[in-house]
Protein backbone atom coordinates (compact mmCIF):
# COMPACT_ATOMS: atom_id res chain seq x y z
CA UNK A 1 0.00 0.00 0.00
CA UNK A 2 0.75 3.81 -0.53
CA UNK A 3 -0.69 6.74 0.74
CA UNK A 4 -1.66 9.43 -1.43
CA UNK A 5 -0.12 12.95 0.29
CA UNK A 6 -1.30 15.21 -2.13
CA UNK A 7 -3.15 15.48 -5.48
CA UNK A 8 -3.19 18.75 -7.69
CA UNK A 9 -5.26 18.98 -10.97
CA UNK A 10 -2.80 20.04 -13.79
CA UNK A 11 -5.13 19.99 -16.85
CA UNK A 12 -8.94 18.43 -16.46
CA UNK A 13 -7.34 14.90 -17.41
CA UNK A 14 -4.12 15.21 -16.17
CA UNK A 15 -3.10 14.66 -12.06
CA UNK A 16 -0.11 15.40 -9.91
CA UNK A 17 0.31 12.68 -7.06
CA UNK A 18 2.62 13.27 -4.29
CA UNK A 19 2.98 9.42 -2.48
CA UNK A 20 4.17 8.06 0.94
CA UNK A 21 7.03 6.17 -0.67
CA UNK A 22 10.71 6.46 1.12
CA UNK A 23 12.07 3.03 -0.24
CA UNK A 24 11.48 4.13 -4.36
CA UNK A 25 12.61 7.75 -3.19
CA UNK A 26 16.06 6.86 -1.57
CA UNK A 27 16.99 4.76 -4.57
CA UNK A 28 15.46 6.67 -7.61
CA UNK A 29 17.31 8.37 -10.76
CA UNK A 30 15.83 10.02 -13.12
CA UNK A 31 14.44 8.12 -16.19
CA UNK A 32 13.21 5.46 -13.86
CA UNK A 33 9.44 4.57 -13.17
CA UNK A 34 7.28 2.77 -11.13
CA UNK A 35 4.33 0.17 -11.14
CA UNK A 36 1.15 0.95 -9.48
CA UNK A 37 -2.17 -1.02 -9.25
CA UNK A 38 -5.12 0.81 -8.24
CA UNK A 39 -6.99 -2.24 -6.73
CA UNK A 40 -7.01 -5.75 -6.91
CA UNK A 41 -8.83 -6.11 -10.45
CA UNK A 42 -6.64 -3.01 -12.09
CA UNK A 43 -4.10 -3.37 -14.44
CA UNK A 44 -0.33 -2.71 -13.82
CA UNK A 45 0.16 0.60 -15.15
CA UNK A 46 3.88 1.90 -15.79
CA UNK A 47 4.42 5.30 -14.42
CA UNK A 48 7.53 7.78 -15.01
CA UNK A 49 8.88 9.30 -11.64
CA UNK A 50 8.18 12.98 -11.98
CA UNK A 51 10.28 13.52 -9.22
CA UNK A 52 11.46 11.98 -5.73
CA UNK A 53 12.29 13.17 -1.90
CA UNK A 54 14.60 11.49 -0.05
CA UNK A 55 14.27 13.52 2.71
CA UNK A 56 10.42 13.30 2.62
CA UNK A 57 10.28 9.81 1.40
CA UNK A 58 7.77 10.35 -1.36
CA UNK A 59 7.37 10.20 -5.13
CA UNK A 60 5.83 12.74 -7.45
CA UNK A 61 3.67 10.98 -10.25
CA UNK A 62 1.93 13.07 -13.30
CA UNK A 63 -0.83 10.59 -14.63
CA UNK A 64 -3.10 11.31 -17.42
CA UNK A 65 -6.64 9.84 -17.65
CA UNK A 66 -6.42 7.71 -20.97
CA UNK A 67 -8.62 4.99 -19.62
CA UNK A 68 -10.04 3.16 -17.10
CA UNK A 69 -7.46 2.34 -14.84
CA UNK A 70 -5.62 5.47 -15.19
CA UNK A 71 -9.37 6.60 -14.64
CA UNK A 72 -9.60 5.08 -11.36
CA UNK A 73 -5.73 6.66 -10.18
CA UNK A 74 -7.00 10.23 -11.10
CA UNK A 75 -10.18 9.73 -9.29
CA UNK A 76 -7.96 8.93 -5.77
CA UNK A 77 -7.97 11.38 -3.29
CA UNK A 78 -5.29 12.67 -0.31
CA UNK A 79 -5.29 10.10 2.47
CA UNK A 80 -6.40 7.03 0.08
CA UNK A 81 -3.74 4.18 -1.17
CA UNK A 82 -2.39 2.84 -3.90
CA UNK A 83 -2.65 -0.84 -3.61
CA UNK A 84 1.01 -1.13 -4.98
CA UNK A 85 3.49 0.73 -5.84
CA UNK A 86 6.51 -1.21 -7.35
CA UNK A 87 10.08 0.62 -7.97
CA UNK A 88 12.22 1.93 -8.75
CA UNK A 89 12.11 0.26 -12.14
CA UNK A 90 14.18 0.52 -15.28
CA UNK A 91 17.46 1.52 -16.04
CA UNK A 92 18.49 5.69 -15.33
CA UNK A 93 18.58 7.66 -18.26
CA UNK A 94 21.85 7.60 -20.19
CA UNK A 95 22.45 11.32 -19.52
CA UNK A 96 25.81 12.76 -20.47
CA UNK A 97 28.24 14.59 -18.10
CA UNK A 98 28.54 17.58 -20.32
CA UNK A 99 27.34 18.80 -23.37
CA UNK A 100 24.28 20.76 -24.59
CA UNK A 101 20.89 18.81 -24.42
CA UNK A 102 17.90 19.06 -26.02
CA UNK A 103 14.53 17.92 -24.24
CA UNK A 104 11.45 17.25 -25.85
CA UNK A 105 8.14 16.67 -24.09
CA UNK A 106 4.75 16.36 -25.75
CA UNK A 107 1.87 16.42 -23.70
CA UNK A 108 2.02 14.67 -19.77
CA UNK A 109 5.75 13.60 -20.99
CA UNK A 110 7.03 16.39 -19.71
CA UNK A 111 6.53 15.02 -16.37
CA UNK A 112 9.21 12.51 -17.21
CA UNK A 113 11.47 15.77 -18.33
CA UNK A 114 11.71 17.29 -15.44
CA UNK A 115 13.83 15.46 -13.24
CA UNK A 116 16.21 14.60 -16.55
CA UNK A 117 16.80 18.82 -16.75
CA UNK A 118 17.10 19.01 -13.01
CA UNK A 119 19.90 16.59 -12.59
CA UNK A 120 22.04 17.66 -16.32
CA UNK A 121 21.59 21.27 -14.68
CA UNK A 122 23.37 19.75 -11.84
CA UNK A 123 25.83 18.42 -13.98
CA UNK A 124 26.49 21.69 -15.40
CA UNK A 125 25.21 20.38 -18.59
CA UNK A 126 23.62 23.11 -20.91
CA UNK A 127 19.50 22.28 -20.78
CA UNK A 128 17.18 23.35 -23.71
CA UNK A 129 13.65 22.23 -23.18
CA UNK A 130 11.05 22.18 -25.92
CA UNK A 131 7.42 21.37 -24.35
CA UNK A 132 4.06 20.33 -26.54
CA UNK A 133 0.57 20.50 -25.89
CA UNK A 134 -2.65 21.02 -28.42
CA UNK A 135 -3.11 24.34 -25.35
CA UNK A 136 -1.73 26.39 -23.71
CA UNK A 137 -3.84 25.20 -21.12
CA UNK A 138 -2.78 21.67 -21.35
CA UNK A 139 0.93 22.58 -20.79
CA UNK A 140 2.31 21.34 -17.43
CA UNK A 141 4.94 21.74 -15.24
CA UNK A 142 5.97 25.08 -16.95
CA UNK A 143 7.24 26.95 -14.44
CA UNK A 144 9.23 23.94 -12.96
CA UNK A 145 10.63 22.64 -15.84
CA UNK A 146 11.94 26.20 -17.23
CA UNK A 147 13.51 26.76 -13.30
CA UNK A 148 15.48 24.07 -14.32
CA UNK A 149 16.17 24.71 -17.80
CA UNK A 150 18.72 27.64 -19.82
CA UNK A 151 16.49 27.56 -22.65
CA UNK A 152 12.62 26.73 -22.53
CA UNK A 153 10.73 26.22 -25.62
CA UNK A 154 6.33 25.89 -25.11
CA UNK A 155 4.48 24.93 -28.30
CA UNK A 156 1.14 24.66 -28.73
CA UNK A 157 -1.11 22.61 -31.81
CA UNK A 158 -3.22 25.91 -31.96
CA UNK A 159 -0.59 28.46 -31.33
CA UNK A 160 -1.93 30.02 -28.42
CA UNK A 161 1.30 29.52 -26.50
CA UNK A 162 4.75 29.88 -28.23
CA UNK A 163 5.34 27.77 -31.58
CA UNK A 164 2.50 27.00 -33.45
CA UNK A 165 3.28 23.41 -34.39
CA UNK A 166 4.72 20.34 -32.90
CA UNK A 167 7.70 19.78 -30.73
CA UNK A 168 9.19 18.14 -33.88
CA UNK A 169 8.66 20.90 -35.97
CA UNK A 170 10.20 23.55 -33.26
CA UNK A 171 13.51 21.08 -32.95
CA UNK A 172 14.20 20.98 -36.62
CA UNK A 173 13.87 25.04 -36.82
CA UNK A 174 16.35 24.46 -33.81
CA UNK A 175 18.51 22.41 -35.63
CA UNK A 176 18.46 24.05 -38.94
CA UNK A 177 19.34 27.13 -37.29
CA UNK A 178 22.53 25.52 -36.30
CA UNK A 179 21.77 24.26 -32.79
CA UNK A 180 25.12 22.22 -31.47
CA UNK A 181 23.22 19.86 -29.61
CA UNK A 182 24.87 16.54 -28.15
CA UNK A 183 21.96 14.97 -26.77
CA UNK A 184 18.49 14.46 -27.51
CA UNK A 185 15.96 12.94 -24.69
CA UNK A 186 12.57 12.60 -25.78
CA UNK A 187 9.26 11.49 -23.77
CA UNK A 188 5.56 11.77 -24.94
CA UNK A 189 3.20 9.91 -27.60
CA UNK A 190 4.61 7.82 -29.61
CA UNK A 191 3.83 9.39 -33.06
CA UNK A 192 6.12 12.69 -31.10
CA UNK A 193 8.80 10.33 -30.40
CA UNK A 194 9.01 9.11 -34.00
CA UNK A 195 8.61 12.30 -35.47
CA UNK A 196 11.73 13.26 -33.28
CA UNK A 197 13.37 10.58 -34.33
CA UNK A 198 12.90 11.19 -37.77
CA UNK A 199 14.39 15.03 -37.55
CA UNK A 200 17.44 14.46 -35.71
CA UNK A 201 18.40 11.26 -37.77
CA UNK A 202 19.72 13.76 -40.76
CA UNK A 203 21.51 15.93 -38.21
CA UNK A 204 23.33 12.57 -36.45
CA UNK A 205 22.05 13.73 -33.45
CA UNK A 206 22.34 11.03 -30.45
CA UNK A 207 18.83 10.80 -29.51
CA UNK A 208 16.78 8.39 -26.51
CA UNK A 209 13.49 8.19 -26.31
CA UNK A 210 11.25 6.59 -23.47
CA UNK A 211 9.15 4.04 -24.36
CA UNK A 212 6.15 2.65 -22.25
CA UNK A 213 4.84 -0.56 -23.92
CA UNK A 214 2.27 -2.74 -22.11
CA UNK A 215 4.05 -4.45 -18.62
CA UNK A 216 3.00 -7.11 -16.18
CA UNK A 217 5.90 -8.02 -13.97
CA UNK A 218 8.45 -5.29 -14.88
CA UNK A 219 11.47 -7.67 -14.24
CA UNK A 220 11.97 -8.79 -17.70
CA UNK A 221 10.02 -12.51 -17.03
CA UNK A 222 6.97 -11.95 -18.39
CA UNK A 223 7.73 -10.59 -22.08
CA UNK A 224 4.78 -8.13 -22.44
CA UNK A 225 6.81 -5.22 -23.05
CA UNK A 226 8.70 -6.79 -25.32
CA UNK A 227 10.43 -4.38 -28.48
CA UNK A 228 12.69 -4.48 -31.14
CA UNK A 229 15.84 -1.98 -31.23
CA UNK A 230 18.31 -2.17 -34.00
CA UNK A 231 17.46 -6.06 -35.17
CA UNK A 232 17.76 -7.10 -31.15
CA UNK A 233 14.93 -7.71 -28.87
CA UNK A 234 14.94 -5.81 -25.73
CA UNK A 235 12.67 -5.60 -22.72
CA UNK A 236 11.74 -2.51 -21.98
CA UNK A 237 11.00 -2.54 -18.11
CA UNK A 238 14.72 -3.81 -17.62
CA UNK A 239 16.81 -2.98 -20.73
CA UNK A 240 14.84 0.50 -21.08
CA UNK A 241 12.66 2.96 -20.63
CA UNK A 242 15.25 5.03 -22.67
CA UNK A 243 16.33 3.44 -26.21
CA UNK A 244 18.54 4.76 -29.40
CA UNK A 245 15.76 6.52 -31.10
CA UNK A 246 17.12 5.59 -34.29
CA UNK A 247 16.69 2.09 -33.40
CA UNK A 248 13.57 1.42 -32.03
CA UNK A 249 11.32 0.08 -34.50
CA UNK A 250 8.45 1.95 -34.17
CA UNK A 251 6.17 0.12 -36.41
CA UNK A 252 6.29 -2.59 -34.13
CA UNK A 253 5.99 -0.84 -30.87
CA UNK A 254 2.89 0.99 -32.11
CA UNK A 255 1.17 -2.05 -33.05
CA UNK A 256 2.00 -3.51 -29.91
CA UNK A 257 0.99 -0.69 -28.24
CA UNK A 258 -2.60 -1.44 -29.60
CA UNK A 259 -2.89 -4.96 -28.63
CA UNK A 260 -5.46 -4.42 -25.89
CA UNK A 261 -7.54 -1.55 -27.34
CA UNK A 262 -10.62 -3.20 -28.04
CA UNK A 263 -10.70 -4.65 -24.17
CA UNK A 264 -10.04 -1.02 -23.19
CA UNK A 265 -12.85 0.29 -25.39
CA UNK A 266 -15.27 -2.52 -23.80
CA UNK A 267 -14.09 -1.54 -20.13
CA UNK A 268 -14.66 1.93 -20.88
CA UNK A 269 -18.48 0.72 -22.43
CA UNK A 270 -21.13 0.86 -19.84
CA UNK A 271 -22.63 -2.51 -18.31
CA UNK A 272 -26.09 -3.11 -19.34
CA UNK A 273 -27.22 -2.48 -15.88
CA UNK A 274 -25.28 0.70 -15.72
CA UNK A 275 -26.86 1.31 -19.06
CA UNK A 276 -30.30 1.42 -18.01
CA UNK A 277 -29.74 3.33 -14.56
FE1 LIG B 1 7.36 -8.25 -18.15
FE2 LIG B 1 8.90 -6.31 -19.05
S1 LIG B 1 6.99 -6.12 -18.08
S2 LIG B 1 9.21 -8.44 -19.27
Amino acid sequence: MATILDRLELTPVTKLFVVDAPLVARHAQPGQFVIVRVNDHGERVPISLTDFDVAAGTVTLVIQEVGKTSGLLCALEPGEQLLDLVGPLGCPAPLPEEGDVVLVGGGFGAGAVYPIARELRRRGVHVTSVVGARTAELLILQELLAGESDAYEPCTDDGSLGFHGFTAARLDELLAGGAAFTHCFAVGPMPMMRAVAGTTRPYGLATFVSLDPIMLDGTGMCGACRISVGGETKFACVDGPFFDAHLVDFDEAVVRSKMYVDEERRALEPTVAGAEA
